[in-house]
Formats: C-alpha cells, sequence, structure tokens
C-alpha cells in the first residue's frame, strides 16, 4: 500500500513540473527527474519486497488463525470443565459453609455451656471468695486479739520490770542506809578523846565593888569522849575577880511603926535600937548592895492595922540612892525568901501605898529626937489585916 502511494506521489509531481516550468529552467528539471526517477525506481523496489513480505505475512495470519480457533476449541472445552469445577467448588464451599453453620452452632452451644460452667465457677469462686475473705477476717480478728494480748503482756512485763527495778533501787537504798549505818557503827567503836568547846561570856560580876568574881564556861562536847576515850583535861569553868574597887559607904535611915526587922541583902540587921518605932535606925552598908527588905508589924496596943515604914539611903555627900515611895512592893505575909535579892515578886505583889511626906512622929536617938534627912522620903503603908507586911526594893 505505502509503495502504490509514492508512485501516485510521484506521478502527479511529474505533471505539476511540466505545467509550470517550460523554458530555462529545463536543465534543472530534467536532473531533478532523473533523481526523482531514480529514487521511484529504488521505491518500487522496496514496493515489490514489500509486496513480498505482505504475503507472508498474510499466509502466516491464515496459519495463526486456523492456530487461533483451535485454541478457542480447547478454550471453551477448558471454560466447561473449568465451570464444572467451579461449580463443585461452590457445592463444597456451601456444604462447609453449612458444616461450618452446624459447627458454629455446635461452637456456640459450647460457648454458651462454657461460659454457663464460666459462671458457675465464678459463682463458686466468689462463696469461696466470700469464705476466703471471712477467713482472713477472722484470722485478722485473731491476729488483733494476740496483738492486744501481746500488748498487755508487754505492758505487764513493763509493770514488772518497773516494780523490779523499784525493789532493786529499794534494795539498793537500803543497802547504801546499811553501809552508812556501819560506817557510823565503826566510827561510833573508835576511841574518841573529849574536846573543849570555847569559853563562853563572863557572867556578870557577883559585886558592884569591894570585890566580886565572875564566871565563864566550857563544855567537853566538842566532840564529847566516846569509846573510853579520854575526858578533857583543865576546869570545866573560869573564874575571876572583878569590881575590885573599894566600895562607897551608904548611910541608911529608917524607922517603922511600930516593930522593924530589916534585911539588906537578904542578912538581917540588928544595929542597937532598931525594932523600936521611935527609934531612927542609922547605919552603913556598903555601895554594892542590891536589896532592902523590910518586914513591919503593927501590935500598938492590941490593933492590927496599917503599918507605916519611912527611911532613906544616902550617899556620903547627902544624895538620895533611896527614900521610902511607892515604888517600893510589898505583900501581906511572909514568903519563902521573899528577903532574897533573887527573889521573883509575882502579881500579889503590890505597890507601897503613899501616905505623904511627913509622920507625926519624930524619932528620938539617945534622948534627942530626930528627923530623916532626906526631903524625898514618903510614908508608905501596907494595908494589912494581919498586922504585919513586907516591903522590897532594890537600888
Ligand atoms: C450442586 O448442588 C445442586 C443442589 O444442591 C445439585 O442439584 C447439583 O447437581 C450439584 N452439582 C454438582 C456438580 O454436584
Ligand atoms: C471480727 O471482729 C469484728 C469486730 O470485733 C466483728 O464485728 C466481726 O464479726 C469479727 N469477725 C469474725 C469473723 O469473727
Ligand atoms: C515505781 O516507783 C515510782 C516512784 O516511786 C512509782 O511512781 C511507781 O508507781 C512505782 N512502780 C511500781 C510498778 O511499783
Ligand atoms: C537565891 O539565893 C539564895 C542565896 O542567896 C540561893 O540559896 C538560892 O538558890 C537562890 N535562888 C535562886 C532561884 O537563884
Amino acid at each position: 500500500m505505502a509503495s502504490l502511494l509514492v508512485v501516485v506521489i510521484c506521478a502527479t509531481l511529474i505533471v505539476d513540473l511540466k505545467a509550470t516550468s517550460e523554458g530555462e529552467a529545463t536543465g534543472e528539471i530534467t536532473q531533478d527527474l532523473k533523481d526523482l526517477l531514480h529514487t521511484s525506481m529504488i521505491n518500487i523496489v522496496s514496493l515489490n519486497d514489500l509486496v513480498t513480505e505482505l504475503t507472508q505475512r498474510v499466509s502466516k495470519l491464515t496459519l495463526l488463525q486456523t492456530d487461533l480457533q483451535t485454541e478457542i476449541k480447547d478454550l471453551k472445552i477448558l471454560f466447561k470443565e473449568t465451570d464444572a469445577k467451579l461449580r463443585q467448588g461452590a457445592n463444597n464451599t456451601q456444604l462447609r459453609v453449612e458444616e461450618l453453620k452446624l459447627s458454629l452452632t455446635e461452637t456456640n452451644k459450647k460457648s454458651e455451656e462454657r461460659a454457663i460452667t464460666t459462671q458457675l465457677a465464678m459463682e463458686e469462686l466468689k462463696l469461696s471468695l466470700t469464705e476466703t475473705n471471712k477467713e482472713s477476717e477472722k484470722r485478722a480478728n485473731s491476729t488483733k486479739l494476740a496483738m492486744e494480748e501481746l500488748k498487755l503482756s508487754v505492758i505487764e512485763t513493763n509493770k514488772e520490770s518497773e516494780e523490779r527495778a523499784n525493789t532493786t533501787k529499794l534494795v539498793m537504798e537500803e543497802f547504801q542506809r546499811d553501809l552508812v549505818e556501819v560506817r557510823e557503827g565503826l566510827t561510833r567503836l573508835q576511841p574518841r578523846d573529849g574536846g573543849w568547846t570555847e569559853f563562853g561570856d563572863w557572867s556578870g560580876c557577883s559585886a558592884k565593888c569591894g570585890g566580886g568574881t565572875q564566871t565563864r564556861t566550857r563544855t567537853c562536847n566538842n566532840p564529847a569522849p566516846a569509846n573510853r576515850g579520854a575526858d578533857c583535861v583543865g576546869q570545866e569553868e573560869d573564874t575571876r575577880e572583878c569590881n575590885t574597887d573599894l566600895c562607897e559607904l551608904y548611910n541608911v535611915y529608917i524607922t517603922c511603926d511600930n516593930y522593924l526587922t530589916l534585911y539588906i541583902d537578904g542578912t538581917e540587921m540588928r544595929p542597937e535600937g532598931l525594932m523600936q518605932w521611935n527609934i531612927l535606925s542609922t547605919f552603913q552598908i556598903p555601895s554594892s548592895t542590891t536589896t532592902i527588905a523590910v518586914k513591919c508589924s503593927d501590935h500598938n496596943g492590941g490593933r492590927r492595922d496599917a503599918c507605916g515604914i519611912i527611911g532613906a539611903v544616902q550617899d556620903s555627900q547627902g544624895r538620895d540612892i533611896a527614900v521610902t515611895d511607892s515604888s517600893w512592893r510589898c505583900f501581906d505575909s511572909w514568903e519563902s525568901g521573899w528577903q532574897l535579892p533573887n527573889f521573883t515578886e509575882r502579881d500579889h505583889w503590890k505597890q507601897a501605898e503613899d501616905q505623904g511626906g511627913s509622920h507625926p512622929m519624930l524619932v528620938s536617938q539617945n534622948g534627942g529626937w530626930k528627923d530623916i534627912p532626906s526631903t524625898n522620903k514618903r510614908v508608905i503603908w501596907g494595908s494589912t489585916g494581919s498586922g504585919t507586911v513586907y516591903c522590897r526594893k532594890t537600888i
């Protein structure tokens, strides 16, 4: 076909060339034509080859067609067989599906059964779990109880320990006390010589003048002798003289209505004429004197009433040391030691009654009437039913 087409195209070209280029271009055209012819010739040879080839191909195609028809027949057979197989296969598949369905049903049933079994098992498990829980609780309870018992026992043990500690402490303390006692006992058994304390203060002097004494003492208890240890060596009491200056002498003037007894520092004085109401007793006492005690009885004419006392003590310069006044103390009965300097006057001793500065009597001495020199003297009375009064004065 292609070679035919080339021939047609060449012919047409030749006609066109004839029509357009007559004249001066004739030489070129001839050359072109020659070339064209040459080419066409070549093309014709090619076309022939082509036709030959085409013919060969057609025969080949015819053979191929036959082959194809055969093949188609084969294919049809194959198809039929395949179809049957497929159908069989489908049937088989269906059977299988049914089998599968059956088996599935079976399986379901079994599953259900298993599920039930599982549920039952679960319930059993639950029950057993509950049981287990209860047991656990019981165990927990008993553990708790055991713990509490343990705690109690620990507390008990602690108490016991404390008690033992206490007892031990007590025993230790007793032991220590015993030890101290033993030590003290040992110390007690050691012979110990006595030792003096320091001397105490000096006591007051026994006299204001004319030489008195005073003492001081010490004690053998520093320490006291023990376990046949030696006594203290030396005197317990130390004595020395004091107020050694000579005493001044005081003048005493005194009388009483109407019988007088006089004590100077506890010692009864019996100067001449002392006893009479109308006699003025005059005498001297040392300035160390502390107590003047006067007993006065009024037995005048059998009357027993008040007694009057009047007197004075003066120093050598005529100065009053003491006069009868209300500072004297009186009582109407004899009491043991009343005349002594250390007598303690109790409440029933009363102050002397001051009866004024004068007394109707002036006393005479050795025939001459005299008065007591002090202007401060008073007449003192001790009212009494017994007719006797006791009066004291501390100077
Ligand atoms: C397939 O099964 C159908 C019905 O079940 C039956 O009629 C048919 O003959 C079976 N075909 C073969 C190829 O077994
Ligand atoms: C455990 O103790 C509790 C409280 O004391 C009590 O209520 C419970 O019943 C006890 N449980 C058992 C299993 O004994
Ligand atoms: C131990 O002694 C202390 C102090 O004296 C006391 O308080 C405690 O009660 C004692 N303990 C016992 C268990 O006797
Ligand atoms: C008072 O002194 C006298 C002697 O002067 C004496 O015998 C008597 O024991 C003393 N009484 C008292 C309590 O001191």
